[in-house]
């Protein structure tokens, strides 16, 4: 060990002289390559009897390490040395093009996630955070969805265990956070997110997409409200001329539930391939908070009312861009990317 701190000091010294990066990579392999003066000792170690090797071992190690570092510290000085001596001779032509970095930037369906929920915060509503590993409960049973109702199906759902789910949905983060917040009123928030489905995998559905949901509870909540926020939403996003209209549909955690649709941006109503031909695209589910879903979340539905809706992302990427295949939000081709 003296020998080779020795030796370690006299490299130091040694480099500390190097005045060329030549110079320093000969004294690099001396002391450090695979014949270097250093390695040998260091090889030694295995010699000793095997109750000293691994205090000297770790010694050994420290010392490479710090004569390591050394050549490496010099080493930079010397290029630094070497640049700014070529700059003082003006070797250097700053006016020469320098090479393009191609920037990254934000991917198109982030963009809208932003998007969507600044407008959100705009209004009001806070954006909170949800599990993409749920229990069955929140998944279903809390929202009122009947054991056995099809959504249920090992078909259509991810499961992990026997309760334990890759969320389908956004909506579970509706009575989880009732449930943290109840009693306080109002409890006005979104949540965007992921969200699985099995099965789902063609031009308009990936088994992993993007949702966001809204929840908007307190005394006196009506579908007014629903109309006036969505309409908002619609024409802060789609464009000051859009319209939106309700459709009855069914959503066991909502009552009475309605599909909305706005207008074509793309042909603005008149009927073109986006929106099939009709003026019309559906871009979510909405209705008034069911009952049930208020009591699982610690709420009294004859004291308070809300309403809800969940949105699909992906789909909104795909409007606002013109992207008819939801796969290629996934696929991360530079030469997507690049168009949108
Ligand atoms: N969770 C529904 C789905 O994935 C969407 C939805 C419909 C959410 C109605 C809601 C709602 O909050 O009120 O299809």
């Amino acid at each position: 060990m003296e020998e080779l701190e020795e030796l370690v000091n006299r490299a130091k010294s040694e480099i500390a002289g190097a005045d060329t990066l030549e110079r320093l990579r000969q004294l690099e392999v001396a002391y450090l390559g695979r014949k270097g003066k250093v390695t040998s000792v260091l090889r030694s170690v295995g010699h000793l009897p095997p109750e000293q090797r691994p205090a000297a071992g770790r010694t050994a190690n420290r010392l490479r390490a710090e004569l390591a570092e050394a050549f490496n510290a010099r080493g930079e000085q010397l290029q630094l040395g070497a640049a700014s001596r070529a700059c003082g001779r003006r070797e250097v032509d700053v006016t020469l093009p320098g090479t393009a970095v191609k920037p990254g930037r934000t991917h198109p369906l982030m963009r809208v996630w932003r998007d969507v929920e600044a407008i959100f915060i705009g209004m009001g509503f806070d954006v909170v955070e949800g599990n993409e590993v749920e229990t069955d409960y929140f998944n279903f049973t809390a929202l009122n969805v009947p054991k056995d109702h099809p959504a249920r199906d090992m078909q259509d759902s991810f499961y992990l265990a026997d309760d334990i789910v890759l969320r389908t949905q956004t909506s579970p983060v509706q009575v989880r956070m009732m449930r943290e917040l109840a009693p306080r009123l109002p409890v006005r928030l979104v949540h965007p997110g992921k969200t699985y489905r099995r099965g789902d995998d063609d031009y308009t559905h990936s088994p992993m997409f993007h949702q966001m949901e809204c929840l908007y509870v307190d005394k006196g909540i009506g579908l007014q409200h629903l109309k006036g926020v969505l309409l908002e939403f619609a024409r802060r996003f789609h464009g000051p001329e859009t319209q939106i209209r309700l459709r009855p549909s069914y959503f066991p955690f909502t009552e009475p539930s309605a599909e909305v649709d706005v207008t074509c941006a793309w042909c603005h109503g008149e009927g073109c391939r986006i929106c099939k031909g009709t003026g019309w695209i559906e871009i979510l589910g909405a209705g008034l908070v069911h009952p049930n879903v208020l009591r699982h979340g610690g709420y009294d539905p004859d004291e308070v009312t809300g309403f809800a809706f969940g949105m699909g992302l992906d789909r909104q990427a795909q409007l606002r861009y013109g992207i008819d295949n939801v796969r290629l939000l996934f696929l991360n081709d530079w030469r997507m990317l690049q168009q949108v």
